[in-house]
């Protein structure tokens, strides 16, 4: 969250990924001044992971926190992302009455595959 690129929203977002094998990667949000390619701090963490890990990489658990401690639900884009690498991860997040924790299947349901 401290190294997020919130030059826009001024609304800084950090995520951190445990992955199955035991591993912590963090990510930040990244805008940019065309808007609608910004990237949110879900998809920089798990971008990150694939970098580092490889390609087989899966999400345990990933939970995300606000500088504004706001309630902050992964957006669509990043729960279809979550679900590519843990389909059956775990999602920590403020929600509009505290703290929740819920799995990426509930948050979307019937997440789209190839294989
Ligand atoms: N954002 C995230 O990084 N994750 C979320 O779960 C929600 C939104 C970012 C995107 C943008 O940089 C800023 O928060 C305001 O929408």
């Amino acid at each position: 969250m401290e190294n997020a690129y919130a030059p826009y929203s001024k609304f800084r977002v950090g995520a951190a990924l445990l992955t199955t094998t035991g591993v912590l990667v963090t990510g930040c949000n990244v805008e940019n001044a065309s808007y609608g390619v910004t990237n949110c701090a879900e998809r920089t963490a798990i971008f990150s992971a694939v970098a580092r890990l490889g390609p087989r990489m899966k999400v345990e658990a990933i939970a995300v926190v606000n500088d504004h401690n706001a309630p902050c639900s992964p957006c669509g884009a990043c729960r279809q992302v979550i679900y590519e690498f843990g389909p059956t991860a775990m999602v920590l997040f403020r929600g509009v009455k505290g703290w929740k924790t819920i799995p990426i299947e509930k948050l979307l349901p019937e997440g789209f595959r190839l294989k």
